[in-house]
């Protein structure tokens, strides 16, 4: 019998509040990476650089957007911590102020070159392209976000496939 497939790569989305943007992005890479057979291959987590929303599920707009795509978003909101810059190889912002605070947090120029803007993977968008935050907006701005998500994550697996042999 051969053992599980251990997780070769982990991946962390992280936005301002962890309740709209990057448990959408969750959510959406996590349902690409099942499609494509590799669940048990790919760690997927993500964060708020912002702790006012912690313990909450994710909004009840993009819960009810996911919902009529058929998937679910379970994430609880955290608050990103210093140690995920080495628990993750990858740390995957949402829009460039994300960035900034990351950058902010970031030790040491390895923990630096982890931090990447989640739309530069969508080879369509221009460059320094955002997910924009959909929070003071309607439910447009929500499913606008599953839809950059889909874009930006479709790219983002086919790097994480090549860059990892998966
Ligand atoms: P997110 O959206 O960063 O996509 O989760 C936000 C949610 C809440 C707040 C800001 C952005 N807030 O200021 O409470």
């Amino acid at each position: 019998m051969t053992a599980p497939a251990k997780p070769t790569v982990s991946l962390c989305f992280v936005c301002l509040g962890n309740i709209c943007r990057s448990p959408t992005a969750e959510g959406v890479f996590a349902k690409l990476v099942t499609e494509a057979g590799l669940r048990d291959q790919i760690t997927i987590d993500s964060a708020g650089t912002g702790a006012w929303h912690k313990g909450e599920l994710a909004d009840k707009r993009a819960r009810q957007e996911a919902s009529r795509r058929g998937m679910t978003l379970d994430s609880v909101a955290r608050q990103f911590q210093a140690e995920d810059f080495d628990r993750f190889d990858l740390l995957i912002a949402m829009d460039r102020s994300n960035v900034g605070d990351l950058e902010a947090l970031a030790r040491t120029a390895e923990q630096r070159a982890k931090i990447r803007l989640f739309r530069s993977f969508d080879p369509l968008s221009p460059n320094d392209s955002e997910i924009p935050d959909p929070y003071y907006g309607d439910a447009d701005g929500f499913a606008r976000v599953f839809d950059l998500c889909t874009a930006a994550g479709g790219g983002l697996l086919a790097y994480v496939r090549s860059t990892y042999r998966l």
